[in-house]
């Protein structure tokens, strides 16, 4: 396959960019009036997609799952045979039974520790009337469901040995991820990080889905969860203020830290690759402030002992701050890479190039190994209390490059 570049994926991008703007479905939802039936031609309630387990740490899991129809979810768990707890999506208490995106978080969980959960969902139907006026104590539902129960086990710092699998710049290409997937040995996969450019510039709502969440939920994200970091055409377009609402945040953050076995994980946001006053973004990029406020929290971060007590710091971020010298990476290189070196970062995963280039600690101002892969490779990092080995696997299955890293002293 002729390897491509970010210059054709731009020019590829800037064509599709002229598929018009359909009303999205979400909008008819949230223009519901709540005090009338919902009526229409939604379809018959059913879970679209999902569910998928996202933001997975050791205390926690968010589950995401998108509706045929405006309903109430919500999720019963538990460990063992029962599922004696529930979560609902909820904002400032306040639960919404006319969504069609659910994220749902499942807190307070023990670490490695398998739980069981199912997705329940029921359609409201009108607040009843009487008396000649509606009554917000009388809600009457319709038609409800549940899926069958699946399984997950929390993240646990106590692990010794395990593998997670990393790609990037999917770019849509749901056939070469499937092919991808095929390399990865699940009894022993904590999760699977995207680290961004999973699609093409958002511009229809069913983007995510098509482009890699339902092969992710066909393939294992019921079960496995995923570690996302977003790419700088998954917070283009239309549809790009509604990213969260496919891809959970973290305490409301797309930039976050968690820790499994002996690697403290910290998650970056690098933003946009050019600067935001550029013609491309059309006054829609505000990422300069954003990078530093970034900044900010990873320096605290790092020095908090919470990171420091790992064997291992690995960060995960799209943008790598070299080979290039667009304003993205020159922007993470400036702000970012002094940090990430005071804060004695082991590795850092990249994408974003679709080249796959490592730079060994040294070859410019970084004191820790940066890989960056590409759009046709897989990396599976083997985590042992010793040691972090990396294997570059491309689609075909051929082992490209091997790494290790062992801990320092
Ligand atoms: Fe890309
Ligand atoms: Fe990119």
């Amino acid at each position: 396959m002729p390897k491509l570049t970010r210059r054709h994926m731009l020019a590829a991008t800037a064509a599709g960019a002229a598929s018009s703007l359909i009303a999205p479905r979400e909008t008819q939802a949230a223009c519901v009036p709540a005090h009338q039936p919902i009526e229409g031609d939604w379809p018959a309630l059913e879970i679209a997609h999902g569910p998928s387990l996202q933001m997975p740490t050791p205390d926690g899991i968010t589950i995401v799952c998108h509706t045929t129809r405006p309903a109430l979810v919500w999720v019963e768990y538990g460990t063992g045979d029962k599922l004696d707890r529930k979560a609902v999506p909820s904002a400032h208490g306040v639960v919404n039974p006319f969504a069609l995106n659910h994220v749902i978080r499942l807190s307070d969980l023990q670490p490695g520790t398998r739980y069981r959960y199912r997705i329940h969902a029921k359609t409201f139907l009108e607040y009843e009337l009487a008396n000649g006026r509606r009554w917000a104590h009388r809600v009457r539902y319709g038609q409800e469901i549940a899926t069958e129960p699946r399984s997950f086990t929390t993240l646990d710092p106590a692990a010794a040995n395990y593998a997670f699998y990393i790609v990037q710049d999917i770019h849509e290409h749901v056939q070469r991820f499937d092919e991808m997937l095929n390399v990865v040995e699940w009894d022993r996969t904590a999760f699977i990080a995207l680290n961004g450019d999973m699609i093409n510039d958002f511009m229809r709502p069913d983007q995510n889905f098509t482009g890699f969440l339902d092969l992710c939920v066909k393939r294992f994200a019921m079960e496995t969860p995923i570690v996302y970091a977003r790419g700088n055409h998954d917070i283009r377009g239309h549809y790009a203020p509604t990213l969260s609402e496919y891809m959970a945040l973290h305490d409301g953050r797309a930039y976050y830290a968690f820790d499994h076995g002996p690697v403290h994980y910290i998650v970056l946001d690098s933003g946009e690759d050019k600067n935001d006053g550029h013609e491309y973004y059309g006054g829609l990029a505000d990422f300069d402030r954003y990078i530093d406020e970034q900044a900010r929290w990873l320096k605290q971060h790092l020095a908090s002992e919470a990171a420091q007590r790992a064997p291992f710091r690995v960060a995960i971020f799209h943008i790598p701050p070299y080979n290039s010298d667009w304003y993205g990476e020159v922007r993470v290189r400036r702000k970012w890479i002094p940090i990430l070196n005071e804060g004695n970062v082991n590795l850092a995963l990249c994408g974003h190039q679709h080249e796959l280039i490592l730079l060994n600690p040294g070859t410019r101002d970084n004191n820790f190994p940066i890989l960056i892969g590409d759009m046709n490779t897989i990396q599976r990092v083997d985590v042992s209390p010793q040691a972090l080995n990396i294997t570059v696997i491309r689609h075909s299955g051929k082992v490209e490059k091997e790494l290790s890293i062992t801990r320092r002293s």
